[in-house]
């Protein structure tokens, strides 16, 4: 499946899964970097104290439970510039490849209440995309690479309990933020033609389903 393939011949895939691979039992045991409370006291500042998102000016993603390679991959495109965010920027070129194993694993530890957002009366028709997908327009179910739980896995994200305005606004702008360097193709190319198949509406809707889940 064309899936995979990207993910698992990807060259960044192959370095974030030897290095979790290497890592992942160490990252229980091995003392916490340092400066990594105040770390991680900086992260929710944003992102909210148990990372459960907020939302201000623009909505602030949630992190609680986030996928760790996922996570970690966005921090690195954030750097590298494969997708961009002036924000964060700022917050992820200064971290060490430990504080982003660290961070990412303590984040994916939490799990507060969702604070959910689009409105319910969308949830049902979000429902049907998010398992069915759109046939007319040739949109695969969401289920099939997130999980039927929306729980994700490896660098597919998790969207469960994610902010409806923060997953509208990143649909709609797919291709100015993600996979902004081309000779560095990433993950995000699979999410492409998605972002692109569905309208405005729809992405409301699916937005608005996954809000919700737990
Ligand atoms: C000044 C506010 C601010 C701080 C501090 C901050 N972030 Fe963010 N973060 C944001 C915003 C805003 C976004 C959404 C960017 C976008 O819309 O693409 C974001 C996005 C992210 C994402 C992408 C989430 C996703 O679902 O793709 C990750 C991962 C992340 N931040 C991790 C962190 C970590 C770890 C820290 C602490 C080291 C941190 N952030 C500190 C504001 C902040
Ligand atoms: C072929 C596999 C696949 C399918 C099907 C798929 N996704 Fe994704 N999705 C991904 C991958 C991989 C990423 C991570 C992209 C990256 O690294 O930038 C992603 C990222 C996302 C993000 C960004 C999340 C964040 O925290 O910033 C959203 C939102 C999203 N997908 C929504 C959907 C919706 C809604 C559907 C169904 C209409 C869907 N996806 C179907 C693979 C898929």
């Amino acid at each position: 499946m064309k899936a995979k393939a990207i993910l698992q011949s990807g060259k960044l895939f192959a370095a974030l899964g030897a290095a979790s691979a290497t890592t992942a039992h160490a990252d229980d045991k091995q003392a916490p970097p340092r400066e990594f409370a105040a770390k991680v006291h900086y992260c929710t500042t944003c992102h909210g104290v148990s990372g459960q998102g907020f939302r201000g000016f623009y909505p602030i993603p949630r992190l609680a439970g986030q996928q760790p390679d996922y996570m970690k991959n966005q921090l690195l495109a954030f750097t590298q510039k494969r997708r961009t965010n002036t924000i964060m920027f700022s917050v992820a070129h200064v971290l060490s490849p430990e504080m982003l194993s660290a961070l990412s694993s303590h984040f994916n530890k939490l799990d507060p209440k969702p604070l959910g957002g689009g409105p319910a009366r969308l949830a049902s028709e979000g429902k049907t995309i998010f398992t069915q997908g759109v046939s007319a327009t040739n949109v695969p179910a969401c289920a099939t690479c997130h999980g039927d739980t929306a729980a994700g896995n490896g660098e597919i994200p998790r969207l469960a309990g994610q902010l409806s305005d923060y997953v509208v606004a990143k649909l709609a702008n797919w291709d100015k933020e993600r996979g902004q360097i081309a000779s560095q193709p990433d993950a995000s190319a699979l999410m492409e033609p998605i972002a692109h198949g569905l309208t405005p509406d729809q992405i409301k809707a699916v937005a608005a389903y996954v809000s919700t889940l737990e």
